[in-house]
């Protein structure tokens, strides 16, 4: 087993990754800070692994709640079915909220956790790859709005987060691809080395190899956990974990939460920050083919939909968290292994990015 910590001073905490890791919740668990814990988890993923953390957390007062599962229930609505299981049930403000699920679950939870009589503690236990990689380390938590992606949320740190390994034999490939998307991310953006070790281990990867796989999650929670670390609220250093994302977010938007995968989108998305970091004469052009050919074997699509035009983007990508003074801001690549965050791009460039991957 790997352990991975979040420094974050009195807010720091473990990822534990390895398979098997279920069934030793009770020894991985911090103090609780009472008696009270309640899993939330989705349609899917309670036939699969609820009875088994049910069973490991035997000695709690334990209550649980099954959302629908997709992106388009990520829902301020939906959100309330977690805050009426907790007053039906009578938790209080020692309880602890168990995100047991991908990203969406674990947005969700910890919003609701961030949110319940003023904030409760929570734990992650991601079992979708993006999850494990991503969106459960580092405290984003929150809902969509049908004007914008996560654009309702808080920062809410989980007391831990378990990631077992084994958990990701039964997810779709589609699924774990779009978690590869988030893994090729950090060596584009961080650590060039571990970007050439993915072009070495990439079959391993899609063959779902445990070795792999846990070198994967473990190097990208190192690199979130060094970044978030010294950037928690995003004031600067961490807007360079959104490579591709905002070209990402404009697909998801346009065709309907849940149509394109967030993870495909955002390998959509970094094929375009690529090009446009080529464009502006920042990345060599071997680069184009490097992360394409990557994207492919990985699963990802290397284009975004067909249907999208400059004018799309434009207005979706206007409403991004990260626009200043009213402009794009767009993470590029300097080189391999190192991102920056910059509204200083040609339009004729970002034009023609856009017609290239289109
Ligand atoms: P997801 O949560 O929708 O899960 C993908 C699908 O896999 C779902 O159908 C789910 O039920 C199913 N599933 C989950 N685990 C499974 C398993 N072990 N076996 C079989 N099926 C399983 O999607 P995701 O990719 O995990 O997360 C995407 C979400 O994460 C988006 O809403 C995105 O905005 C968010 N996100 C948040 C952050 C953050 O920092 N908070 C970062 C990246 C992404
Ligand atoms: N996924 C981007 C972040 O956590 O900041």
């Amino acid at each position: 087993m790997d352990q991975v910590r979040v420094e974050l001073g009195e807010r720091s905490y473990s990822i534990h990754i390895g398979a098997g890791l279920l069934a030793k919740l009770p020894s991985l668990l911090p103090a609780l800070s009472g008696k009270q814990v309640m899993v939330v988890t989705n349609t899917t993923i309670a036939p699969l692994y609820l009875e088994q953390v049910e069973e490991a957390l035997s000695g709690f007062q334990l209550d649980h709640v099954i959302l629908p599962d997709g992106e388009q229930y990520k829902t301020l609505g939906v959100l309330d079915q977690i805050f009426s299981r907790l007053l039906e049930r009578r938790h209080n403000r020692t309880t602890t909220l168990i995100a047991l699920g991908g990203g969406v679950i674990g947005d969700m939870t910890g919003f609701a956790a961030a949110a319940y009589q003023r904030g409760v503690d929570f734990v992650q236990i991601p079992t979708t790859l993006l999850s494990q990689v991503d969106s459960s380390v580092g405290g984003k938590t929150g809902v969509n709005h049908p004007l914008g992606k996560n654009m309702i949320g808080a920062f809410h740190q989980p007391r831990v987060v378990i990631a077992d390994l084994a958990t990701l034999l039964t997810l779709p490939d589609r699924e774990l691809s779009a978690g590869l998307a988030e893994i090729i991310k950090y060596g584009l953006i961080w650590d060039a080395e571990f970007f050439e070790w993915l072009e070495h281990c990439m079959d391993r990867l899609v063959a779902r190899d445990i070795d792999a796989l846990a070198h994967a999650v473990r190097r990208s929670c190192e690199i979130k956990a060094e970044v978030v670390g010294k950037d928690e609220r995003e004031s600067s250093l961490r807007a360079i974990l959104n490579l591709g994302h905002t070209f990402g977010h404009a697909i998801e938007t346009a065709q309907g939460y849940g149509r394109w995968l967030h993870g495909e989108a955002v390998g959509a998305g970094m094929v375009m920050a690529t090009e446009l970091s080529i464009r502006e004469g920042m990345l060599p052009e071997s680069m184009r083919e490097r992360v394409t050919d990557l994207s492919i074997r990985a699963g990802l699509p290397v284009k975004g939909p067909a249907d999208m035009d400059e004018a799309i983007y434009r207005k979706l990508m206007a409403v991004d968290k990260k626009v200043l003074d009213d402009k794009i801001r767009l993470v590029l690549l300097e080189k391999l292994g190192k991102a920056v965050v910059t509204t200083n791009f040609d339009p004729t460039n970002f034009s023609a990015t856009l017609r290239a991957c289109t």
